[in-house]
């Protein structure tokens, strides 16, 4: 029996290969990599996917959050809050900008989103930013966080890296808040084929800002503005990006079939935490994450009869030796530190079948024995 992984990129691959092939050959003879037509057309195709006035196409998702956050003014001296349970890029960011990392427990509700009272607590006169992220492919309540971005003078930035075409209230993630930043690295629901990322926003000033950080601070030819960073989207990355966000839409539905898939399979499993979808969320399953008993030798077990489980995330921001330096200790976020121990995500990308999560569920049950 073939092994299950937990993403298939090669049978995305396979549906676009074509449109891939034919949209790099034409670059190839222009021989123009950077920006140019397949990107300007890219970013106006995501843009109104997600419905702001502007995309601006980076290097990678963590640059995104950078550009985001300097083109606010955010810097030294600054505080920014994000949830203690993210990808690290979202600290590191925050780093990059100069300001510092405040972390925010996730409820216990197993969404493992932020907890927007956990947000509340954090906010001290320094605060400049929230930063939710849209963990695992749905919305945090961004509505809740809003207003206490407004009574604290800060902005909201949203990381939707995890959430290409989620939805709240019917508003797509990356529409949520003042500014967003996502990625397109290639196990996204929206991936390239390697590094790519894009700043998101409804202000006309603050995307001009985005994009001249993300070119060295320039507004015309060798007219520097400001110090800013290399961050580009190559015109091969956009082609890709652009024939893949045309079948998005139905990608995101057949990983929804697949997490309902789950669900029924998995029901009568008590020691397994399913997911729940927050009210008003429509998710997009870019991961299908359970919390179990005893998870690193589930894990273990899992992978032995074939089935790549994966594990998202093993540390809160706050246990990483990188951001040990922000003094929290063990215990400092309970909820997040007990999903790191026990949380799992299960194979689930839009080809998976019916029998490989039959297979999936059948080899959980043999492992939680
Ligand atoms: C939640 C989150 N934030 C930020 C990033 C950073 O994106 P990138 O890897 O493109 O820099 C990622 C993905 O890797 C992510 O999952």
């Amino acid at each position: 029996m073939s092994d299950i992984p937990l993403v298939d990129l090669a049978a995305q691959h396979a549906i676009i290969a074509d449109e891939v092939a034919e949209g790099w050959r034409q670059i190839l003879e222009r021989a123009a990599f950077i920006g140019g037509p397949p990107v300007a057309e890219f970013e106006r195709q995501y843009a109104e996917f997600v419905g702001v006035r502007h995309c601006v196409g980076t290097a990678n998702g963590t640059d995104a959050i950078e550009v985001a956050l300097r083109a606010l003014g955010i810097g030294r001296g600054d505080q920014c809050i994000l949830p203690a349970n993210t990808f690290v890029a979202t600290a590191e960011a925050v780093w990059r900008a100069g300001a510092t990392p405040v972390l925010a427990d996730c409820a216990d509700d197993a969404t493992y989103l932020v907890d927007p009272d956990a947000v509340r607590a954090a906010i001290s006169p320094h605060t400049r930013a929230i930063i939710p992220v849209h963990l695992y492919g749905q919305a945090a309540s961004v509505e809740r966080l809003m207003p206490l971005a407004g009574q604290a003078g800060a902005w909201v930035v949203e990381d939707a890296a995890q959430a290409h075409g989620a939805r709240r209230h019917g508003n797509s993630a990356g529409a949520l808040g003042h500014a967003a930043a996502t990625s397109f690295y290639p196990g996204k629901n929206l991936g390239a084929y390697g590094d790519a990322g894009a700043a998101l926003t409804q202000s006309d000033e603050l995307a001009a800002r985005m994009r001249m950080l993300a070119n060295h601070g320039e507004s015309r030819k060798y007219e520097h503005q400001m110090p800013g960073v290399n961050s580009r989207l190559d015109s091969l990355q956009a082609v890709v990006l652009s024939a893949k966000l045309r079948r998005l839409a139905g990608w995101n539905a057949a990983r929804r079939t697949a997490a309902g898939r789950y669900e029924a399979l998995l029901g009568d499993l008590e020691e397994v935490v399913r997911p729940r979808v927050l009210d008003g969320n429509e998710h997009v399953w870019h991961l299908y994450v359970v919390r179990v008993p005893d998870r690193d030798r589930v894990v273990e077990d899992l992978r032995a009869s074939g089935i790549a489980a994966g594990i998202h995330y093993p540390r809160p921001v706050h246990l990483t030796a990188a951001f040990a330096g922000l003094g929290y200790r063990h215990g400092a976020f309970p909820v997040a530190e007990r999903a790191a121990n026990e949380l799992l995500s299960l194979p689930l990308f839009p080809g998976i079948t019916p029998g490989q999560q039959e297979r999936v569920a059948t080899g959980l049950r043999k492992a939680l024995r």
